[in-house]
């Protein structure tokens, strides 16, 4: 059943012990000195070590095979067994890890418990260090997918940064995977295993956010029913992802400061405060040194958050890195959900190579979930492309069916030539007449389909200023400017899209 490693100095005694134990179906290997047991850990990999503490009488070498244990991933429950046992020993073991401690002369069925009960310990670590690893591949940099150089930078910072106790602010356009960072920052750092917590500042209003953040004492409030403790305590040893913090209130901005300062937390109604360990990693889509301008964002904080920025490009910006992109969703989600190796024809790429993706990756990796269910055949044409990607198709040849793109793999170089890189065109192209996201049904609508008039305007508004601040690299003072509009406008109304 088990691989077991037994040590002890009196040849009698680990007869015996090993004899019970084979005969319960364990391999045993049995030593009488401390020759050879170090190489044994390694070479068999047990998953349980019985030792006696001293076999010299000397030198303590049962707590160097502790020690050598606790390295060892998935590590071997011990079991340490002593004829000299004095309290101290036994707390030395236990300091070092040991399962439990055996004191001699023991009765034969106190070893048999104390085995099975360390045994299934060892199978629950072991499942645990599984499910941690799993969690941390997960989050590795091969699930951030990109092989351009503005990617490249990106990954060596991250893996600067993850194990340090650094405070991190993620910048980037909606959809550019900053969450995917954020995870990546803590199932990359020595917080891998307490929790990753997100919270999106823009999601309550100030006085919910308030106590979600620091939590409240019961009658702290109307409302406040019962003690509730807060995000901050939730998320002790671990990380908490503040998303969009550009839309914290004023007052909370001032709490988080303090909290960051002297890493003490006090709830809504509490006079007693608590010690945190919680690693804040912020991220948002505006640009903070503007609000910081407007007055709505607190100086101090900025600086204070903004120790480390890491500053995601647009998609439309790496545009190379798109084939590896659909390749990886259609490998890791439309794969996984069908079954089916979808592919994607040499035309259909080059329009989704060409498109500016105003939403980023989400944005992609939607369209390719949703031609992938439109899609007639395992193979994506353009035709099964939302309209605003079509419209960035070279002209058909009548050729698309029989040329598939060649599969470029989500890790290695991309295969599939990109956008040429140059400057862009030199007058913004018009709006094309329909869109992915917007309510605009070309006929009439059914009654199903109808939107309010200002939730039309607002959709068509909102495709508008994407594809100006697109068509601007990203420059939203540029794009202002075109849109004759001030920058606070353009501020603004991009805003109003979160409501
Ligand atoms: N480089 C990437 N490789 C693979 N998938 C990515 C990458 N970047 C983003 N994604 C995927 O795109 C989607 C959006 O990513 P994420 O939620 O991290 O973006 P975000 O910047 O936090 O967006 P928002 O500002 O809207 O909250 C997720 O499904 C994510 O897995
Ligand atoms: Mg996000």
């Amino acid at each position: 059943m088990a691989t077991i490693i037994l040590v002890d100095d009196e040849l009698t005694m680990v007869q015996m012990v090993a004899e019970v134990l084979r005969a319960d179906g364990h391999e045993v290997f049995p030593f009488t000195s401390y020759n050879g047991v170090m190489e044994a850990l390694t070479t068999h990999r047990p998953e349980l070590v019985i030792t006696d503490l001293y076999l010299d009488k000397t030198r303590p070498h049962g707590l160097d095979i502790l020690r050598k244990v606790r390295e060892m991933s998935p590590p071997p429950s011990v079991i340490v067994i002593s004829g000299f046992g004095t309290v101290e020993n036994a707390v030395d073991a236990m300091k070092l890890g040991a399962f439990d401690f055996l004191r001699k002369p023991f009765n034969l069925d106190d070893l048999k418990l104390c085995v099975r009960r360390a045994l299934s310990y060892t199978a629950a670590v072991a499942e645990n260090t599984e499910l941690r690893k799993e969690l941390r591949r997960q989050y590795r940099f091969s699930q951030i997918i990109g092989a351009s150089a503005r990617m490249q930078e990106i990954f060596r910072l991250v893996e600067k940064v993850a194990d340090t106790p650094t405070t991190v602010l993620i910048l980037g356009e909606s959809g550019t995977g900053k969450e995917l960072v954020a995870r990546a920052l803590h199932y990359n750092s020595r917080r891998a295993s307490a929790p990753f917590i997100p919270l999106n500042c823009s999601a309550l209003p100030e006085n919910l956010l308030e106590s979600e953040l620091f939590g409240h004492r019961k009658g702290a409030f109307t409302g406040a029913v019962a003690d509730k403790l807060g995000l901050f305590q939730e998320a002790d040893g671990g990380t908490l992802f503040l998303d969009e913090i550009g839309t914290m209130p004023p007052q909370l901005q001032s709490r988080l400061l303090r909290v960051l300062q002297d890493k003490e937390i006090r709830r809504v109604g509490d006079n007693s405060s608590a010690t945190v360990d919680v690693r804040v990693i912020a991220a948002t889509n505006e640009h903070l040194e503007y609000l910081v301008k407007d007055g709505r964002f607190r100086e101090d904080l900025y600086y204070r958050l903004n120790v480390v920025p890491i500053a995601l490009p647009p998609l439309r910006e790496r545009s190379d890195d798109i084939p590896m992109l659909v390749a990886h969703f259609l490998k890791d989600r439309v794969h996984l959900r069908t079954g089916q190796a979808f592919r994607v024809t040499r035309r259909a790429m080059a329009a989704l190579t060409a498109y500016p993706w105003p939403g980023n990756v989400r944005e992609l990796s939607n369209y390719i979930e949703r031609a992938s269910i439109l899609a007639d055949t395992a193979l994506i044409r353009v035709a099964d492309l939302p309209a605003p990607v079509q419209a960035s198709a070279p002209p058909d040849d009548g050729q698309e069916e029989h040329q598939a793109a060649e599969s470029a793999s989500p890790v290695g170089a991309a295969v599939i030539p990109g956008r040429p890189p140059g400057p862009p065109p030199a007058a913004m192209p018009a709006m094309p007449a329909t869109t992915g996201t917007a309510a605009a049904p070309a006929t009439a609508p059914s009654s199903a389909e109808v939107v309010t008039l200002k939730k039309y305007l607002r959709d068509h508004e909102q495709n508008y200023l994407r594809h100006a601040i697109a068509f601007t690299n990203g420059d939203k003072e540029a794009a202002a400017r075109l849109l004759d509009v001030s920058l606070a406008t353009l501020y603004r109304k991009l805003a109003e899209d979160a409501d």
